[in-house]
């Protein structure tokens, strides 16, 4: 099974960006410990900071891999463009929050992606990833 974990705009910064919100852990320190949680699957990992490079990486790997954890960032709440990316991939998407965006700012309440994905996980730190993972490794 192979799985990709696209992180959006800004997530280049954990560890370093609001860390009383998003932890003090780098995403790149994170990767390794799920990877040995799940040694049977196939884990890759992507990050961005343009929409349009988020979705040349979703089109590249959507159509061969078992599933994509997406955490859009800020372009969560804004594009329609990646939403229309998900709605064309064969492979599930699960949609990941690191924090829990319905107890923030209320335009964070709104997402463009969800109805497009098979979930979303939301609000457990980086632990959010983990279960969109195990989630995918159910299906
Ligand atoms: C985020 C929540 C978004 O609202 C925010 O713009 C992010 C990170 C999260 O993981 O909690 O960049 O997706």
């Amino acid at each position: 099974m192979k799985i990709m974990i696209i992180n959006g705009p800004n997530l280049n910064l954990l560890g370093q960006r609001e860390p009383g919100i998003y932890g003090s852990d780098s995403f790149e320190s994170y990767l390794p410990k799920l990877k040995a949680e799940y040694p049977e699957i196939e884990i890759e990992y992507y990050q961005s900071n343009i929409e349009g490079e988020l979705i040349n990486k979703m089109q590249e790997t959507g159509f061969t891999y078992d599933g994509i954890v997406l955490n859009a960032g800020a372009y969560t709440h804004t594009s329609i463009a990646l939403q229309d990316c998900i709605r064309s991939l064969k492979a599930p998407v699960v949609e990941v929050h690191i924090s829990n965006v319905h107890k923030r700012e209320e335009f964070r309440h709104k997402s463009m992606i969800s109805s497009a994905c098979l979930g979303v996980i939301c609000g457990f730190g980086l632990d959010s990833y983990r279960l969109a993972v195990e989630a995918l490794s159910m299906k």
